[in-house]
């Protein structure tokens, strides 16, 4: 069974005093979480605030990025010993905003994978077309060629504890949500091609979360998709209300 993943992407939001109250609410809300994991990742400076508050507590913290070495003469970049340090299990890499405004490649996003696993970080790879790529009938294509580009350095069992983020560009902060069936046919792709990575065995114990405009109102319908196993919220994981209703989706399936 694949344990459903809740997970907040807060990108370049929120100062230190924000980060703590949201936080707060959170905690208050979640004392009676069993059945699904719950991530909040805020910006590099909020986490030394949040790592003592969630210490104990169901929620788990991660990163947005890293890099792939452990120190060195790299300004301005964090690596994945500092994200171990400062108390988070879980890094996001390859956003397709990282993609789109900072260059990153599949290459590069399969070493910072390679490095978040050695150091024990669990890694939200993120996948998912373009509009113009969707229109043209390729978007299985980008995919799968992304998905064989950020993992042809690991070995099976590396990526039987990988969770994947399946985030369709155009679905990205415009309230324009894939469908669930849209959305489940594209999970059950890159579950077919994780298997050919590894073995089925392994695609079936590998957490694909959907990201893109999920909302309190749609959460339902995509977390009620076989292959859609949690979310990578955005907009919406930035109110407490919003995020608590995503988290709690089930209670509220018809
Ligand atoms: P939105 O939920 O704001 O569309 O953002 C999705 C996302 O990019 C999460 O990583």
């Amino acid at each position: 069974m694949r344990t459903p993943l809740l997970a907040g992407n807060w990108k370049m939001h929120m100062t230190i005093p924000a980060a703590v109250e949201l936080v707060e609410a959170l905690i208050a809300d979640l004392t009676d979480l069993s059945d699904r994991e719950v991530v909040v990742c805020p910006p590099f400076t909020a986490l030394g605030a949040l790592a003592p508050l969630v210490d104990g507590t169901p929620i788990k913290l991660g990163a947005q990025n890293m890099y792939f070495e452990p120190q060195g003469a790299y300004t301005g970049e964090i690596s994945p010993l500092m994200l171990n340090e400062i108390g988070c299990t879980y890094v996001i890499l390859g956003h397709s905003e990282r993609r789109q405004y900072f260059n990153e490649s599949d290459e590069l996003i399969n070493r910072k994978v390679q490095a978040a696993l050695e150091h024990q970080l669990t890694p939200i790879v993120c996948v998912g077309e373009t509009k113009a790529e969707r229109d043209a009938g390729r978007a299985e294509e980008v995919v799968t060629t992304q998905l064989r580009g950020c993992l042809s350095l690991l070995k099976p069992e590396q990526v039987a504890t990988l969770v994947i983020a399946y985030e369709p560009v155009w679905a990205i902060g415009t309230g324009d949500t894939a469908t669930p069936a849209d959305a489940q046919a594209m999970h059950a792709v890159i579950r077919h091609t994780l298997a050919e990575l590894s073995n089925q065995q392994v695609a079936d114990s590998v957490r694909i979360q959907y990201g893109g405009s999920v909302k309190p109102n749609n959460v339902d319908e995509l977390m009620a998709q076989p292959d859609i196993d949690g979310a990578l919220v955005g907009g919406a994981s930035l109110k407490a209300a919003d995020f608590l209703r995503i988290v709690r989706y089930a209670e509220h399936r018809a």
